[in-house]
């Protein structure tokens, strides 16, 4: 989950890193750190806290050099301090160590290293790391055979990025498993490392990607790849689209507003090469399904995590109802310790922003074990989840930097609907005229999220009024069921304050108990076939005193009487609704959370990919 940068080449290290660290410091920012070759000794800046912290220390303690490593953190072993913040430093001073992942076996090896004599420093897992490729480059006297016994050693999964002041011109990166990708950008006389590609679209569009299993020998001029086992590797250059400018904030105040805005253009970004005008069909090429393996599906297990698993409780329902095909939702965390009853008429669709989610991975793997095809709904160019699986649908939404996720959200709803559509189409069940009105529908979804973004001053000032709640219930039905979980879930995870959210139906079995004056109901009241049942939920809730704020489709008269207040929304065909209804919610935790001074893009406890388990 941490963010990981390294650099080699002929411009100051320093400044390329702590730009990179500050583009990845959404990974994690607890605390942050800098280690760079000076004059042939290894110096190093760390504090804790975010990255700003970094900064000033090295403006007051300057370190310069043509080679260096940083590291943001999200701490898993040991509070975030100046002594547990990467670079991890071995006893000589001499070999230096940014990581991410989690040493499984670290109290076992920190035993045996102390054993030898070796005293520990700080409270991390990773500094086991160092210690072990000391003690193995004091017998080889060979850094790259050092390491790999290291890895041998090490259990879990891991990103690693090693200097030595005895190998002045090289790094060396190591990935196994899953705890976050190691990018490696190709410049001219110059090599960038990073966990993710916002840190070096800047520099370089050219990228490779190491496998789970490799490691690399990275100069300035060279790249080196290898298994741990010593197969050679050909380095595999890809072309990475991604514009610096997208990872950056621009006009906006915060990433996550920048993105919410964004989704007008995601929306539509997200067809692009998807949706075929001359006859309003839909092509997915990447997802290599023919109409054979179309027919052969018996069942559709959706598997993610948080946000992306809401997603594809959205997914479910238009996979059934338009493409007819049984469509079950299961939470990734859960996925391989539930014996899910999975085979080779299965598909497992992982849906991911990052790719890289630890859970989804082992969920995909474990799809994998029992037969299934492996399909993902992947943001992240090049990510694991991208490269293991059968096909994917690529988001095309470019870089999501805030950790609360929101065009991540809503494209997947909109790859889900193509989805079910192309398969439907291919399995022979759409009628022709069905497909052109359901892709129609599509194609207006973007010019609808613009509708309702523009309510954004109206939802500012609901959130002045209700930015000291303590609590808030979020109620849904049918297709918007999940969209009041993901509206909570935005709520909580960046204003801090409760909220939950619940099918509206059953409230009565329950939580209408919780309902007064001083609980906020937020109500998915649009038209659609629960619009009534929702009417009368509202009503129940008034009778009980409750403050209701109902998300209502424009013109609807019938709502403002009766709620005390209203996100209003543009009419939208019921099966695309929720990409619409999600927006106010989106804005109204945002503006609640700028309003109440939180760091809303690196909100307490949160990191952006979760790598661990
Ligand atoms: C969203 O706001 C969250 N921060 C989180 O639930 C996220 O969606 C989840 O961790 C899954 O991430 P992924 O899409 O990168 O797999």
């Amino acid at each position: 989950m941490c963010g990981i940068v390294g650099y080699i080449g002929e411009r100051d290290a320093t400044p390329v890193i702590v730009n990179g660290l500050r583009k990845l410091e959404y990974r994690g920012y607890d605390s942050a750190g800098v280690a760079v070759l000076e004059n042939g000794k290894i110096e190093v800046r760390r504090e804790a806290g975010k990255i700003s912290g970094l900064e000033t220390l090295i403006q007051q303690s300057p370190l310069h050099g043509k080679i260096g490593i940083g590291h943001t953190r999200w701490a898993t072993h040991g509070v975030p301090s100046q002594q547990n913040a990467h670079p991890q430093v071995g006893s000589t001073g001499k070999i230096v160590i940014v990581h991410n992942g989690i040493v499984e076996n670290y109290l076992a090896l920190k035993e045996e290293l102390s054993s030898e004599g070796v005293e520990f420093k700080s409270e991390t897992d990773t500094e086991t790391i160092v210690h072990l490729i000391e003690h193995f480059f004091a017998v080889s006297q060979d850094l790259y055979g050092a390491v790999v016994e290291t890895l041998k050693r090490i259990r879990g999964a891991h990103g690693i990025v090693v200097l030595s002041s005895d190998y002045p011109d090289q790094l060396i990166a190591a990935r196994l498993g899953n705890a976050g990708g190691i990018a490696i950008g190709l410049g001219e006389g110059e090599t960038f490392i990073a966990s993710d590609l916002p840190a070096l679209v800047e520099f370089t569009h050219r990228i490779v990607f190491l496998d789970s299993g490799e490691i690399a020998v990275v100069k300035k001029d060279s790249l080196e790849i290898s298994t741990i086992n010593g197969k050679k590797v050909k380095p595999v250059v890809q072309n990475v689209p991604w514009d610096p400018i997208s990872a950056e904030k621009g006009l906006y105040r915060h990433f996550m507003q920048k993105e919410i805005h964004e989704q007008v253009r995601s929306l539509s970004d997200t067809l692009v090469g998807r949706v075929e005008f001359d006859n309003y069909s839909i092509v997915l090429p990447d997802l290599k399904c023919d109409q054979e393996k179309a027919r052969s599906i018996q069942k559709i297990m959706i598997t993610a995590c948080g946000t992306a698993a809401y997603a594809g409780m959205v997914g479910k329902i238009l996979l059934e109802k338009i493409a007819r095909i049984p469509t079950e939702v299961i939470i990734a965390s859960e996925f391989r310790y539930a014996d899910p009853l999975v085979d080779e008429n299965t598909v497992v669709l992982a849906i991911s922003q990052s790719g890289e989610t630890a859970d989804t991975l082992a969920a995909m793997a474990e799809g994998r074990k029992r037969k299934a095809t492996i399909w993902a709904i992947v943001n992240a160019i090049g990510s694991q989840a991208m490269r293991v699986a059968d096909g994917f649908i690529s988001m095309q939404v470019g870089p999501e930097i805030g950790v609360a996720s929101t065009k991540a959200f809503t494209a997947p709803i909109l790859n889900l609907y193509m989805l079910a559509v192309y398969l439907a189409d291919l399995r022979g069940t759409l009628s022709k005229t069905r497909r052109i009105e359901l892709v129609r529908d599509l194609l207006r979804v973007p010019g609808l999220a613009e509708k309702a973004l523009s309510h954004e001053d109206e939802i500012m000032v609901l959130a002045e009024q209700y930015k000291h709640v303590r609590s808030a219930l979020y109620l849904g039905r049918g297709i918007n069921m999940p969209i009041a979980y993901e509206g909570a879930l935005k709520l909580k995870e960046i204003t801090y304050i409760h909220a939950e959210g619940y099918p509206a139906g059953e409230m009565k079995h329950g939580p209408i108990a919780l309902v007064d004056k001083d609980l906020p109901v937020i109500a998915l009241a649009t038209q659609d076939a629960w619009y009534e049942k929702m009417v009368s939920q509202i009503e129940q809730a008034k009778a009980r005193s409750g403050k209701v704020i109902a998300v209502a489709t424009e013109g609807d008269e019938l709502i403002p009487p009766i709620a005390d207040a209203v996100f209003w929304v543009p009419k939208t065909p019921w099966l695309l609704s929720p990409v619409i209804n999600v927006i106010p919610l989106q804005l109204f935790a945002y503006h609640i959370a700028v309003l109440r001074g939180l760091d809303v893009d690196q909100p307490r406890n949160l990191a952006k990919s979760v790598t661990v388990e």
